[in-house]
């Protein structure tokens, strides 16, 4: 009987072995992500803001002790560099108010539409135009598209690259101001770059504002969400006959993420400024709410 040489088994062997390790790189990320905490997101400020809804927000995210916050830009109404320094300045109370939480920013087009804004917007938040960080195994990045229509080159670039070097994070999430995936995915396009990138590396959230209403929108496992108005004026939305079914109506939304899994709860304002409605993001489609606007805990109501 004739043996198989020696040397080619070796050879095999290393084959299969690397070819094996090569595998296992290419495959997304499972391992087990240990997260347990709490985030607010606060949505667009201005522009044309309410006065008194972003202080009511900020004292309903404070009482709920979120391990921190997150905003989706246009904080300030701009409109110039001279107006900007002193928007920036009228605000420092707040943030002083609520120092206690970290603050992530988003760069909205009210907050960034020159160089010299630019410079400010570091300077007064503390944050660049984009970035990225961890909190326990998940993993959040900020892309800057004030200045732009939809995404540039050199964020898609900054995405894809943030995204491979931190692809053992779970979840991944993805947040930027203008909301340019609506039309694109209402238009059943699911193949513009951003998407593709998204897609392909395990992110599971994406999350905007600059629209003033609540949008979300799944699509190949990543939900799109656009926080709407924490502040930002609809009035034009109203005239036009747009509620609450339409998404437009003054909220926050509360995210709890455990292992790898984020849930969003949705909050509108109590009182005159809204009725305190409160519901899962998963029950709000790309054709609005599933419940009954009037009352949305009817189809949860306990027995007892
Ligand atoms: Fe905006």
């Amino acid at each position: 009987m004739s043996s198989f040489p020696r040397n080619s088994i070796i050879k095999w062997l290393v084959a299969v072995i690397f070819a094996g390790c090569f595998f296992l790189r290419t495959l997304p990320s499972q391992t087990s992500s240990r997260n347990d905490f709490h985030f607010a997101i606060i949505g667009d400020r201005t522009g044309d803001a309410q006065p008194q809804i972003f202080g009511r927000v900020w004292r309903e995210v404070d009482l709920m002790h979120p391990d921190f916050v997150l905003n989706v830009g246009d904080t300030i109404q701009g409109g110039g560099d001279a107006a900007a320094e002193k928007q920036w300045a009228e605000l420092r109370p707040l943030w002083k108010r609520y120092s206690h939480y970290p603050l992530y920013f988003t760069a909205g087009n009210h907050d960034i539409f020159s160089k010299a804004s630019e410079e400010l917007y570091v300077k007064e938040t503390g944050r660049q135009p984009f970035y990225s960080f961890d909190y326990q195994d998940a993993h959040f990045t900020i892309l800057d598209n004030s200045r732009v229509r939809d995404m540039s080159e050199e964020q898609l670039a900054f995405l894809e690259k943030d995204l491979k070097a931190n692809r053992n994070k779970n979840p991944k999430i993805v947040v930027f101001h203008k909301d340019y995936w609506i039309g694109l995915l209402r238009g059943g396009n699911n193949d513009f770059p951003l998407h593709k990138i998204v897609r392909d590396n395990g992110v599971k959230h994406v999350i905007s504002g600059h629209g003033h209403n609540f949008v979300r929108i799944v699509r190949d496992g990543v939900a799109y969400m656009e926080v709407g108005s924490s502040g930002g004026g609809m009035k034009g939305k109203f005239l036009r006959g747009a509620g609450f079914k339409e998404g437009c109506f003054y909220h926050h939304v509360w995210a709890r993420v455990q292992g790898g899994e984020v849930k969003f709860t949705v909050k509108e304002l109590d009182g005159q400024f809204g009725k305190g409605r409160m519901f899962a993001a998963e029950d709000w489609d790309e054709k609005g709410p599933h419940f009954d606007i009037s009352d949305p805990s009817i189809d949860g109501k306990p027995q007892t």
